[in-house]
């Protein structure tokens, strides 16, 4: 049924901004121009000498940060659909993962530019470095996924496709771990970032173990986001304890006050919970949203597609 939909799909019927149907999704268009914000921003920045003394390192750093923003909300997709029971979703997600490959294909590229294109320099510098190692196995996989992202590689490789895309969730991994090395000192950003990034895998365990509706409910994903500021505050501690001479006690202490502000345990925990209150009011709303039931004591149409998507 989906390959015969997918086959029959002339080549402008699948434009970023159309539906499956041909028509233009209000909701796809909106995303796809929000989509080159942050490029065109930097590109205006960059012209206008506004990117500080060192432009291209400038350029990869905030490629890099919006390439993996956008890997993060396109991992944070499934969980939305999921939860706030919003199957429309569905269309942007791969949109947002194409969109990340490309800010990260242009921070790689600005290195490549950085080294002044000396590929073997490139190449010597990826083998001998640790962080540049990993965070190039993450563009291979990345890469993967773009390319076989299309209608067309999806019919070819049907039930791999899946296997494959499934990838994303260790280039996330190593991306984060990438983001964590370079940073070198201060490990506060890449921190709760690794957090969130933790919340949206186990999600998805959570997820296959109890089934969407039980690890959608209100007490699953408290207990998710409690236990990943938790997991967060650890692994910060567990960070300075392991690999810097700094007393980790102590960072671990500025965990019970503010005199160091939010510490990134917080932070996630805190990204979590707005999800989940969020999700909770959303669901609760829904019997003024929708209509209840019709006369018979049947549940509404929209209703009924709600509950089961
Ligand atoms: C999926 C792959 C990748 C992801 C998610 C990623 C992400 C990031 C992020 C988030 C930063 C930090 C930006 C900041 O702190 O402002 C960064 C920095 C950097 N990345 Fe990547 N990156 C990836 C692949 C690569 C590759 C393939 C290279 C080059 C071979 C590379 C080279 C760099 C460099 C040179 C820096 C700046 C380091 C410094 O200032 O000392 N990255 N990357």
């Amino acid at each position: 049924m989906q390959d015969t939909a997918l086959a029959a799909r002339p080549l402008w019927k699948r434009l970023p901004w159309l539906d499956y149907s041909g028509k233009v999704s209000p909701l796809k268009a909106t995303v796809f121009v929000a989509l080159f914000i942050p490029g065109l921003v930097t590109l205006y920045r960059y012209e206008a000498d506004m990117l500080g003394g060192r432009p291209i390192t400038e350029v990869i750093h905030v490629m890099g940060l919006w390439g993996i923003r956008l890997l993060a909300v396109a991992l944070a997709m499934t969980p939305f659909r999921q939860v706030f029971r919003q199957p429309k979703v569905a269309l942007i997600r791969r949109m947002i993962g194409v969109a990340a490959f490309c800010y990260l294909a242009i921070h790689f590229s600005f290195y490549v530019v950085d080294e002044k294109y000396v590929l073997l320099t490139v190449a010597s510098e990826i083998v001998h470095r640790f962080y540049l190692t990993i965070g190039f196995s993450a563009l291979l996989i990345m890469t993967a996924l773009a390319v076989t992202s299309t209608d067309g590689m999806m019919k070819r490789l049907r039930r791999r496709w899946q296997t494959l895309h499934r990838l994303v969730y260790l280039a996330a991994i190593i991306g984060t771990v990438h983001y964590f090395i370079q940073v070198k000192l201060n490990v506060f950003e890449p921190t709760w970032f690794a957090g969130v990034i933790a919340w949206l895998l186990l999600y998805r365990v959570m997820a296959h173990w109890l089934g969407i509706p039980r690890a959608s409910s209100f007490v699953a994903l408290l207990s998710l986001s409690i236990a990943v500021g938790i997991l967060t505050a650890v692994g910060e501690y567990a960070y300075y304890a392991i690999f810097t001479g700094v007393r980790a006690g102590r960072v671990w202490q500025a965990n019970f006050t503010l005199a160091a502000g939010l510490r990134p345990g917080w932070i996630a925990m805190a990204v979590g919970l707005t999800f989940t209150v969020l999700a909770t009011l959303w669901n609760l709303s829904e019997k003024w949203r929708m209509p209840r039931s019709d006369p018979s004591g049947r549940l509404a149409p929209a209703r009924r597609a709600a509950r089961s998507s």
